[in-house]
């Protein structure tokens, strides 16, 4: 593909009524709008899979998964990966692996990551690429181990003033600078476990 396409969601967009939807009782009261419904998700989600495969040859793919918030959406690409994979004319092995990413935000204006495997308790990941500085220094990592290739899949980019113009090889969805949860994006852990990416307003303290 000459560039990314992506699903571009406009400012003015204000997402529907969350009681069209099943929202779990314990977060109700602090969810304003559905924004990205869990079938659109699932759809684009799909052909992303579609065009991954396309594109891939026949190349071995190690699968990575950013946690915490990569998960749900890596799951559900790969199941579609999958299925092309149990279908289609062609098929390719995949193996999954996992990292999950420390950001350090200090007084220096390059942003340091680590990429760490244990010590879970004091991580703060990043869910969502935004300034794509995290990414950069990710790949800048994955280097080190001189893969063929290296594609990045992000279900999710933020149109933000902050960024430096990073772009992901694919991308599902380009939203607003608003703050979105759900489908493994959380606020403070919360609403991970919540399947539509809501956006949330800030009054609701119970989960500061
Ligand atoms: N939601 C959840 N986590 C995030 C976001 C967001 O909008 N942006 C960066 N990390
Ligand atoms: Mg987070």
């Amino acid at each position: 593909m000459l560039f990314p396409f992506h699903l571009q969601i406009r400012d003015e967009e204000t997402g529907y009524n969350k009681n069209l939807f099943c929202i779990p009782k314990h977060y109700e009261e602090d969810l304003e709008r559905v924004f990205i419904p869990h079938g659109l998700i699932l759809d684009r989600t799909e052909r992303l899979a579609r065009d991954i495969m396309q594109d891939m040859g026949s190349h071995h793919i190690v699968a990575l998964c950013v946690l915490k918030g990569g998960y749900k959406f890596f799951a559900d690409l790969l199941d579609r990966i999958k299925a092309l994979n149990q279908n289609g004319d062609k098929s390719v092995p995949i193996t999954v692996d996992f990292v999950r990413i420390k950001s350090y935000c200090n007084d220096s204006p390059t942003e340091e990551i680590s990429i760490v495997g244990e010590e879970l308790s004091t991580l703060s990941g990043k869910d969502i690429i935004e300034t794509g500085r995290t990414m950069k220094a990710l790949l800048s990592k994955l280097k080190d181990n001189e893969p063929k290739m290296v594609k990045v899949v992000s279900l999710l980019i933020k149109r933000t003033h902050r960024s430096p113009g990073y772009r992901p090889d694919y991308i599902g969805f380009e939203i607003p600078d608003k703050f979105v949860v759900g489908y493994a994006l959380d606020y403070n852990e919360y609403f991970r476990d919540l399947n539509v990416s809501t956006y949330i307003i800030y009054k609701c303290i119970n989960y500061r």
